[in-house]
């Protein structure tokens, strides 16, 4: 019996110029977990690549899932700020199938910006008594007069490196939603990051079909990104290029609060009443004006209202022409 079950994901779809041998990969170390499945590290002819594969006891949905993912990833072609598809694993398979893509050396964008507070903080506090942190943010005492600028140059993360991650998010966002793709899962959480500080957006398998995968989404219990959602995505499950955008001001806010979680002191079943009544999150610490406001306009009520992935970028590359 156990063989008939396993024998179900013997095969699946047919093998195209995508199929690599399961032999040729031999895996390495656990990267991470997403939504239904786990990451691993492998090498494929010697180079590193990441594979994406069902968890232990997945249902036929998850498979189903993943290899949907997989079909989405064939046709999304490649662009330098969205993960590529190196090939996939669907032929004699076992354990479900598996999602081969590029592997980015420097990890999610999330432990990137939580690594970069710990180390900034860890400084500040060898010379500045005076300077401690509460949660993810940090509070100088103004009697040090240590001014804005002197704090900045001690970050690893500059202004410009915000405004470049702003301007290649936007770029890969601007990409995708060309392709009518919508992320709607979009977070630090999810960027990953290669040598020299090159983001690539990533995790954007999830179905097409908005109605779908909100039900989906529903029924997995818990594991609505309810702090990245757009209003009218938290109270309607209306989800659009202009909900991403949304998500995607959420995400510049987690990059200048160096990885702080949204909206901090709020309980998410809150957050659609408060966003309702036109509460937004207030400008982090570390901010520039500039900025603060991007993100403010990605948060207008009206999806309309919202600048489009082809503005955000040519706003951030505007901003960055200023800065050199
Ligand atoms: N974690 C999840 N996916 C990854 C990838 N493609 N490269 C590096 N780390 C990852």
């Amino acid at each position: 019996e156990k063989q008939f079950s396993k024998s179900i994901f013997h095969r699946i779809g047919k093998p195209d110029k995508w199929e690599i041998p399961f032999e040729k990969l031999s895996f390495q170390s656990h990267l991470g977990e997403g939504h239904f499945g786990v990451v691993y590290s492998a090498t494929l002819g010697g180079k590193p690549v990441a594979c994406k594969i069902l968890k232990e006891n997945s249902t036929i949905d998850e498979t189903r899932q993943l290899l949907q993912e997989i079909e989405l990833m064939k046709n999304v072609g490649s662009h330098p700020n969205i993960v590529s598809m190196i090939g996939c694993v669907t032929q004699n398979v076992t354990n479900g199938p598996i999602l081969v893509v590029e592997y980015c050396s420097m990890g999610n964008l999330l432990t990137y910006l939580r690594s970069v507070y710990d180390h900034t903080s860890k400084m500040l506090n060898e010379y500045h008594e005076d300077v401690y942190h509460d949660g993810r943010q940090l509070f100088i005492n103004k009697s040090y007069e240590l001014n804005f600028s002197q704090i900045e140059s001690s970050l690893s993360l500059s202004h410009k490196d915000v405004l470049s991650f702003g301007s290649q998010i936007a770029f890969g966002m601007e990409y995708l939603s060309q392709q009518k793709i919508l992320h709607r899962d979009l977070a630090a959480r999810n960027i990953l990051m290669c040598e020299d500080k090159r983001l690539k957006v990533s995790d954007f398998g999830l179905s097409r079909d908005v109605y779908m995968n909100s039900i989906y989404y529903k029924k997995s219990g818990g594991k609505l990104p309810l702090r990245w959602m757009a209003l009218e995505s938290l109270t309607h499950q209306i989800y659009s290029t202009q909900s991403d955008v949304w998500s995607f001001g959420v995400v510049l806010w987690e990059i200048v609060s160096f990885g702080g979680l949204p909206y901090p002191g709020v309980e998410a079943q809150n957050l659609s009443e408060l966003l309702k009544k036109g509460f937004r999150m207030i400008k982090p610490q570390f901010c520039h004006d500039k900025v603060y406001s991007i993100m403010l306009d990605c948060w207008k009520e009206s999806p309309n209202d919202r600048p489009t992935f082809s503005a955000l970028k040519e706003a951030f590359d505007a901003l960055l022409a200023t800065e050199t």
